[in-house]
């Protein structure tokens, strides 16, 4: 009978511990409202996809250590986009290597036999037994599948899929199913290209072409998880396809970043019909994919917060680094080309609290001793000049800043940055060619999103400050307006 109440007072502790203790989520720098693992290693989310009212989000996990290792993939899942619930790991490492990104499907025709609606998962191989004997092309292309909603997996006895012959970086695959060709296609990176292939079951796949710029873009460093899809153009009839790709050097702002290209895909061939375009410039923003299967044909996109430069030394322990919030695609076009606006993901007003909302507001403004660890602050703008100051009472400081048309981000001052020299190196800077509208700015603890004029520009980042910014200052040099002003608090949901 005792050891009976024993277990039944450790089972509730333990409920009690996971959903309703204020310690839970709670440490010095966890994000409140964006995804992060309980606990170890995350770097790029994996196999997003939607299926049975569930959003399903898989990510690179290493579950030993707060640093990258051997590969796994994790797996959380979400009605809303917001509030997340934790799963069993997906995959596991075996002899074949390491789980690499990929991404998953439903498979509504069973084309691969697997079953109808067979949850399927297509990622790379990366084998470290062959890379430690000095062996370069050690990675390949498989598939497993889960007949439960992805709790549990079956790896396919045939794998791998699609072996490498040289290539030393071949990873990341990206498949969908396209209609025009009545089979799938897959995009995957390699070296400083896209590869096409396509397929009838998944399972057999056949190469098609590589897709390279035009104009070819000099220095690009490798390229990484790409993804490949189809939009409506927002205020037309026509149809455009969007390429993005992830480099890991000669980003706008160093390190990680992840830039799209707008063109015509025939199922074999991408062609791009404009330069690409960075979709965010901020150092934190990498390995951005979107939803497989999403409803009314919605493309959302969730990101790793975070830049292999220093990705592995930030100040946090238990766990180490966050996904950006889930951002809604809009292909638009104007006088100078096709371009993306982010807006985040419908259900965000869910989960804020409003606290002032002004219709104007006077420049310099001041608010002190306000929460701005969890918040959301946006405003109309019109001007040339603007600086926006976070600080807190230990004089950490962020600053953002818009100087005719650049708009910047210091965090130099920002708190604990000295776990690595290229974390506050320099000014992160982002070039804005039209008229400025508006701003939504984001914040949650250790990171912060800036999405301007209705989403057509984004700036992300994250810092790590001693004690939470609590203090908002804005000011500016001319007569810039500001109205329709808004700082919602925004709630934690974990
Ligand atoms: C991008 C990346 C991918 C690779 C994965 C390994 O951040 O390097 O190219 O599949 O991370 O964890």
């Amino acid at each position: 009978m005792r050891i009976i109440t024993l277990i039944l007072l450790f089972l509730s502790f333990h409920g009690f511990c996971q959903s309703n203790s204020n310690d839970y989520y709670n440490e010095t720098h966890r994000p409140q409202f964006h995804f992060t693992p309980e606990s170890k290693w995350m770097n790029d989310p994996n196999g997003l996809v939607y299926y049975k009212g569930k959003y399903h989000l898989f990510y690179q996990y290493y579950p030993k250590d707060i640093v990258w290792g051997p590969m796994h993939w994790g797996h959380a899942s979400s009605i809303d986009l917001f509030n997340w619930e934790h799963h069993p790991i997906a995959l596991y490492p075996d002899k074949l290597g390491n789980i690499f990104s990929g991404c998953a499907v439903i498979d509504k025709k069973n084309t691969a036999g697997f079953g109808k609606n067979a949850m399927i998962a297509i990622f790379t191989y990366h084998n470290d037994e062959l890379w430690k004997q000095g062996y370069r092309n050690t990675e390949s292309q498989a598939i497993a599948y889960s007949l439960d909603e992805g709790l549990t997996w079956t790896k396919y006895s045939g794998n791998p899929v699609i072996k490498n012959s040289s290539e030393r970086d071949f990873r990341d695959p990206n498949v969908f199913w396209n209609d025009e060709i009545n089979a799938w296609n897959m995009v995957l990176a390699s070296g400083d290209r896209v590869k096409i292939f396509s397929s009838d079951n998944l399972k057999d796949w056949k190469y098609k072409s590589d897709f390279k710029p035009n104009p070819n873009i000099s220095k690009t460093g490798t390229w990484e998880c790409v993804d490949l899809f189809k939009m409506k153009v927002k205020g037309d009839e026509k149809e455009k396809w969007v390429m993005i790709v992830n480099h890991d050097k000669y980003t706008p702002n160093g390190g990680s970043g992840t830039r799209y290209f707008i063109g015509d895909f025939d199922g074999e061939v991408f062609k791009n019909v404009q330069p690409s375009i960075w979709l965010d410039y901020g150092t934190d923003y990498y390995a951005g994919v979107t939803f497989y299967n999403a409803p009314k044909n919605k493309r959302i996109l969730i990101s790793w917060m975070s830049n292999w430069l220093y990705a592995q030394k930030t100040p946090t322990r238990i766990w180490r680094s966050a996904m950006t919030l889930p951002r809604e695609l809009v292909l638009e076009k104007n006088d100078d080309g096709y371009f993306l606006r982010q807006n985040i993901s419908e259900g965000f007003d869910d989960i804020l609290d409003e606290t002032q909302s002004k219709d104007e507001i006077q420049l310099p403004y001041s608010a002190k001793k306000i929460n701005l660890s969890q918040a959301e602050i946006s405003f109309n703008f019109e001007g040339k000049q603007m600086s926006l100051l976070l600080s807190n009472s230990k004089n950490e400081k962020l600053k953002l800043e818009l100087n005719n048309r650049i708009f910047s981000l210091d965090r130099s001052q920002s708190g604990i940055t000295n776990f690595s020299d290229k974390f506050a190196e320099s000014l992160q800077k982002m070039p804005i060619d039209e008229k400025i509208t508006d701003f939504q700015i984001i914040l949650d603890r250790a990171s912060i999103e800036i999405l301007i004029n209705n989403g057509k520009y984004s700036m992300t980042a994250i810092f790590f400050p001693k004690e939470p910014f609590s203090n908002l200052e804005m000011e500016s040099i001319e007569n810039a307006q500001i109205t329709n002003f808004r700082m919602n608090n925004v709630k934690k949901t974990w």
